[in-house]
């Protein structure tokens, strides 16, 4: 029987200390590329893909996460008496009617690898997918978990999210080894959690979009702590490789590591000269400001 992908999890119970002081009091999901939280883009990338079913593992100091997708009684009574009609569609149009929001806390920070088993009562036997909203992805086009999403209606296979990075970053990320199978497809041969770049088996990176068959919660359950202490999914994706087919998937599309302050500022200006609101003024600007620079 062919299954389907119908729920995403997002692992947002993280501290966002790259992003100090801004994260100190805000979500660092919450914090805006020109017009809308990471969150919101995440969520969007999801519904583009055909998913239903957000599954939100949440820690301390992220009301905001769900007050965000809440309906916000008090906002709309305002915008309707004063008539802003434009504000009121665009805000109960955040998230479709068919989408379900589940809110899961992560009690203690012990890794990607526990965030996710945390969404395991959730998920179920199900495949799922898995998105860091760090990773601010732009493709233009359909989103990059639908994709993934596309691959893996075919291959019923796990997929990871990849592009090749600088071989000087690979400490920052999971690095995998793998034998391509098709166009930007791989059969995973290995990976390991942030290699330092000396004994990196390769620039392949996995970013923040995963989707996993569910025998990755007992490989997960199995899995000591790893690089930095914590539980990491990359150590359980190892694991999952053993038994299972997991492929490697290099996506069409922009990353921008908004969880760094550079990426982030990158993604404002890259967002902004697509913001049908504001690109013209936003490009006329930059031109002129980049000649005095
Ligand atoms: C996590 C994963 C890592 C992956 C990265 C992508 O690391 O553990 O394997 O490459 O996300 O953004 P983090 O950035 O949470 O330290």
């Amino acid at each position: 029987m062919t299954q389907k992908v119908t729920k995403a999890v997002f692992p947002v119970a993280g501290l966002g200390t790259r992003s100090l002081p801004a994260t100190k009091a805000v979500a660092k999901e919450m914090l805006p590329v020109v017009d809308k939280p990471l969150i919101q883009y995440a969520v969007e990338e999801a519904v583009a893909a055909g998913i239903d079913t957000m599954i939100f593992v949440t820690g301390r100091n992220k009301n905001s996460i769900p007050d965000h997708f809440d309906k916000s009684y008090e906002l709309e009574k305002e915008l309707e008496k004063s008539g802003k009609t434009e504000l009121l569609k665009m805000l109960r149009e955040l998230l479709p009617a068919h989408v379900s929001c589940v809110f899961v806390r992560q009690a203690e920070a012990l890794g990607l690898g526990h965030a996710v088993h945390c969404a395991k009562p959730v998920v179920g036997n199900e495949p799922f997918a898995v998105i860091l909203p760090d990773d601010l992805i732009e493709d233009g086009q359909r989103g990059c978990m639908k994709q993934m999403v596309e691959l893996f209606d075919k291959q019923q296979s796990s997929v990871l999210g990849v592009e090749r990075v600088d071989p000087s970053e690979t400490h920052k990320y999971g690095i995998v080894e793998h034998t391509a199978v098709a166009p930007r497809v791989g059969r995973l041969q290995s990976i390991v959690e942030k290699p330092k770049p000396e004994v990196a088996p390769s620039n392949i990176a996995v970013v923040g979009r995963y989707i996993l068959t569910p025998a990755i919660f007992e490989k997960i359950e199995n899995t000591g702590r790893g690089a930095g202490g914590e539980i990491q999914l990359t150590d359980a994706i190892a694991a999952l490789m053993q038994d299972e087919t997991v492929l490697s998937y290099e996506f069409e599309g922009k990353r921008y590591d908004c969880g760094s302050k550079f990426g982030f500022l990158l993604a404002n200006v890259e967002y902004g000269l697509l913001h049908p609101e504001i690109k013209a003024e936003f490009a006329a600007y930059l031109q002129q400001r980049v000649v005095n620079i």
